[in-house]
C-alpha cells in the first residue's frame, strides 16, 4: 500500500519529486510525460469548439491523506498558492486521529422531465406511478452497457412543483458521472410521459442537485495535532466557534464552503471531472433548508477539557472514473492512476476528505494566527516569479521582500536586480 506521508517532499526540487513519484508508483515514461499537461492542441480540438490552444495549471500532490484506513496521494490542479499545502496540513492533523472515515450513497443520479399543461395533476400522477415499471424499462433499454455493468433505473418520482408536473428518474450510473446516459434516458421516455399525463414535455435533463449521490466524511483530531506545543483546547474551541459562525451567517457560510471547495474542485479538475456540476450540487445542497448553510461543521467530541475536535462533511458528489469527455485525457488518466481509486464512490470519498482537510486547515489558521502569514511567503514567491526570477532566485527575492515587509512588483524587480548583480 502506498504511504501518503512523505516528510520533506515540498523541499525536494521538482525533478526529484517526479522521480520519487515515478519510483513509488512505477510510472511509465508516457505517464511521466502526462505530468506536463497531457493534452496537446490537436487532441483538445476534438474536445471543445473553436480551439486555439490549451491552458496550463499547476498540478500538485496532497500528502498525508488517509481515508477508511487507506492512504492516497491526491493530485490537485489549482492556481491558488497555499491550497495544496493547507490540504496536506489538514490531512496530517486528521491522520493523527486515525484519518478520515467516509461512506457514500449508491451512485444514483436524478434526471428530470418537465411536463406543462397537465389537465389533471392527480390523474396524471396516478397514471405515471402505475406505469412506473414500463417507464423505467423503456429508459433502461437505451443503456444496455450500463445494465451490463449492474446499473440502470432505480425508481421514479412524480413531483407537483406548482404550475407544472416534474417526473424524476433515479438512475444508478455505477462508475460514470452519468450526465449523457441520464439525458438520453429522459429524452427517450418523455413521449410516454406525455401520453400518460396528457401534458407537454419541455425540459429533459439531469439535475445537478445530486442529493441521491452524497458522500459523508468525518475526522477526529486530537488536541496535540491541533497545537503540538500549545493549548490545543483553545484552538479546538476557536474552531468550534468559527464553525458556528458559518452556521449562523450565510456571508461566512459562503467563505467556509469556499474553503471546502478549495479541496474539492482541484481534485475534481485533475481527474477530468465536471467541476461546475459538483459546485452547483454543493451550493444547492447547502441551501436546501431555505437558508445557505455550511457543508461541514466542527464540534468537541464531548465535554472533557481534552476532548478531540470532530468534524463532519456531507455533500453531493457526482463524479466518474469512466466515460465523460476528458476520460481520454492522459493527465486525467494519470491523476486516477496516482490516486489508485477503483470506483467513482471511492473517488468521491477521497475528494470529500480533501475538502474537509482544507476546511480544517483554513479554520485552524483563521482561528489562531490568521491566514496571511502563511500566505505571504507563497504570495512573495509568485510576485518574484512574475518579476522574472527563476530557479534559486525565486526564494532569494521572496525572502528579501518579506524581510523588507514590501511584497510588490517594484520591490521584486529591485531585489532581482540586486540578486543578479551578486
Ligand atoms: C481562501 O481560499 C479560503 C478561506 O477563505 C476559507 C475560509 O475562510 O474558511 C481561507
Amino acid at each position: 500500500m502506498i504511504d501518503s506521508r512523505i516528510p520533506g517532499f515540498y523541499r525536494l526540487p521538482l525533478h526529484e519529486r517526479r522521480v520519487l513519484l515515478q519510483e513509488r508508483l512505477g510510472l511509465t515514461a508516457d505517464e511521466v510525460c502526462a505530468l506536463d499537461g497531457g493534452l496537446d492542441a490537436a487532441a483538445a480540438d476534438h474536445v471543445i469548439e473553436n480551439v486555439i490552444g490549451t491552458y496550463g495549471l499547476p498540478l500538485g500532490l496532497v500528502l498525508n491523506v488517509r481515508v477508511n484506513e487507506r492512504d492516497y496521494l491526491v493530485p490537485m490542479c489549482v492556481e491558488e498558492p497555499s491550497v495544496v499545502a493547507a490540504a496536506s496540513n489538514g490531512a496530517r492533523m486528521a491522520r493523527e486521529g486515525g484519518g478520515f472515515r467516509a461512506d457514500a450513497d449508491p451512485p444514483v443520479m436524478i434526471a428530470q422531465v418537465q411536463l406543462l399543461d397537465v389537465p389533471d395533476v392527480q390523474t396524471a400522477t396516478r397514471r405515471v406511478r402505475e406505469q412506473a415499471a414500463e417507464i423505467l424499462a423503456a429508459a433502461d433499454r437505451t443503456q444496455p452497457d450500463l445494465l451490463a455493468h449492474g446499473g440502470g433505473c432505480r425508481g421514479l418520482e412524480v413531483r407537483d412543483v406548482g404550475e407544472m408536473l416534474v417526473v424524476h428518474l433515479k438512475v444508478d450510473c455505477r462508475d460514470a458521472m452519468g450526465a449523457n446516459m441520464v439525458n438520453t434516458m429522459v429524452e427517450a421516455v418523455a413521449p410516454l410521459l406525455a401520453e400518460l399525463s396528457g401534458g407537454r414535455p419541455l425540459l429533459r435533463i439531469l439535475s445537478n442537485l445530486a442529493d441521491q449521490r452524497k458522500v459523508r466524511v468525518r475526522a477526529r483530531v486530537p488536541l496535540a495535532a491541533l497545537a503540538p506545543d500549545g493549548d490545543g483546547g483553545a484552538v479546538r474551541d476557536a474552531i468550534v466557534v468559527a464553525s458556528r459562525f458559518a452556521g449562523l451567517d450565510p456571508y461566512r457560510a459562503a467563505t467556509h464552503n469556499k474553503g471546502i471547495m478549495n479541496g474539492v474542485d482541484p481534485v475534481v479538475i485533475a481527474t477530468g471531472n465536471d467541476w461546475r456540476s459538483v459546485e452547483a450540487g454543493a451550493h444547492a445542497f447547502a441551501a436546501r433548508s431555505g437558508a445557505y448553510r455550511p457543508l461541514a461543521v466542527w464540534h468537541a467530541a464531548d465535554a472533557a477539557p481534552d476532548a478531540d475536535l470532530v468534524g463532519q462533511l456531507e455533500m453531493p458528489m457526482a463524479l466518474g472514473i469512466v466515460g465523460g469527455t476528458l476520460r481520454g485525457h492522459p493527465g486525467a488518466r494519470l491523476a486516477l492512476r496516482i490516486l489508485g481509486v477503483t470506483t467513482a464512490a471511492e473517488l468521491g470519498m477521497v475528494v470529500a476528505a480533501v475538502g474537509l482537510a482544507s476546511n480544517l486547515a483554513a479554520l485552524r489558521a483563521l482561528a489562531s494566527e490568521g491566514i496571511q502569514r502563511g500566505h505571504m511567503r507563497l504570495h512573495a514567491r509568485s510576485v518574484a516569479l512574475s518579476a522574472g526570477a527563476t530557479g534559486g532566485e525565486v526564494e532569494r527575492v521572496a525572502t528579501a521582500m518579506i524581510a523588507a515587509r514590501d511584497v510588490s512588483p517594484v520591490r521584486a524587480a529591485a531585489e532581482l536586480a540586486r540578486v543578479r548583480a551578486g
